[in-house]
């Protein structure tokens, strides 16, 4: 069996990605800080695959720390990395706490590596690195634009010290590019769990139709798109999480065509924030109290994947339909309300 450290494995995206790469025979040790999220995903991730992953929990941006988890765990061959600070307008107020604790933690995962001679590691990215895209689909050579917010460029320099590292020839990298992961897992036992009030999109339609928000304002309708709201790429979370255990697979069979490489994962088909609605009623029976707002400070206008290189390089394609992420979001909102 081969032994994966799981950043930020009790995460949204992070303990999906357990569940499939334990279900894949793969042994896992998990680390996080419990900062944004809960100890109880172990139990419910014990009961997805019949078997506990090991955690730790501990702090990855401290050096010590992370030095702690590679002398307890000798056995760990690859890395992969979810752990760090992902709200975008926090940190636009807290530069400085979003630099520090999302590189410090790549830093001091590196450094390890090196010193134990542990090759691989994959690096979640996301499709934000492109910004506002000249063309559609986005291609992973298309450019890569000046960041709008400090977490936006983290996941930037993330790529640049992962390709460096990788020119020693002591690393092997993979940084997977997110588009927009929701939906959650079939059992309903994990999910996505946003502290406090959500940003992000689907979170926010769930928990305004289960009656803890009020309703959902649409940022925009006078967008120029086809019903006038963003386009984005929204990819099933389980799909995503598979692109892991391709990733790591890729690395032990010797796959991967050179020391630093990066991929587009999403489906390859932008939906409006309209039509995820419209999914979500669809497929719920729920009516949704929405009204359009203004547009959200630094919101790309549409953007979606060109997802030929995963496909032909990681022989991955997502598999899931919107109408199954929204549905099993709306089972996991369900569920949490017990
Ligand atoms: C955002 C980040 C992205 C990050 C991702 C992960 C920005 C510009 N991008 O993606 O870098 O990787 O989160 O968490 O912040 N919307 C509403 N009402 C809401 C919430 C969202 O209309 O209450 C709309 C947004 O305007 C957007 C779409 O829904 O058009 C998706 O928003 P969201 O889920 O926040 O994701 P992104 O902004 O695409």
């Amino acid at each position: 069996m081969r032994t994966v450290l799981v950043t930020g494995g009790l995460g949204y995206i992070g303990s999906h990605t357990v569940v499939e790469l334990q279900q894949k025979d793969y042994e896992v040790v998990i680390v996080d800080n419990l900062s944004n999220s809960n100890e109880k995903v172990l139990d419910s991730i014990w009961k997805i695959t019949g078997v506990k992953p090991h955690f730790l929990k501990a702090d990855l941006s401290l050096a010590d720390q992370c030095a702690k988890v590679f002398e307890l765990f000798t056995e760990i061959e690859g890395v992969i990395n979810f752990a760090a600070f992902k709200a975008v307008g926090e940190s636009c107020d807290k530069p400085v706490e979003y630099y520090r604790n999302n590189l410090n933690i790549i830093l001091n995962l590196l450094e390890q590596m090196i010193a134990r001679g542990i090759e691989y590691f994959v690096q979640s990215s996301s499709c934000t690195v492109y910004g506002e895209p000249e063309t559609l689909p986005v291609r992973e050579d298309s450019p890569i634009q000046r960041a709008t917010s400090p977490y936006g460029n983290t996941k930037q320099m993330a790529e640049d010290i992962l390709r460096f590292a990788s020119d020693t020839g002591k690393v092997k990298a993979m940084a997977l590019r997110y588009f927009n992961p929701i939906g959650a897992h079939e059992s309903a036992l994990i999910g996505e769990l946003p502290n406090g009030v959500p940003n992000n999109l689907m979170p926010y339609i769930t928990q305004t139709a289960a009656g803890i928000r009020e309703r959902l304002t649409v940022f925009g309708n006078d967008y120029p798109t086809p019903d006038g709201t963003c386009i984005r790429d929204f990819i099933h979370v389980v799909d995503l999480a598979k692109a892991h255990v391709v990733a790591m697979d890729r690395f032990f069979e010797h796959g991967n065509k050179a020391a630093f490489e990066y991929f587009n994962i999403g489906t390859g088909r932008g939906y409006s924030v309209l039509e995820v609605i419209r999914s979500f009623e669809k497929t719920t029976g729920v009516k949704l109290n929405y009204v359009f707002g203004p547009k959200r400070h630094g919101d790309i206008i549409r953007i979606w994947a060109d997802t030929a290189l995963a496909s032909e390089e990681l022989k991955w394609k997502a598999e899931k339909s919107l109408d199954q992420m929204t549905s099993s979001a709306w089972k996991w909102q369900l569920h949490l309300k017990g």
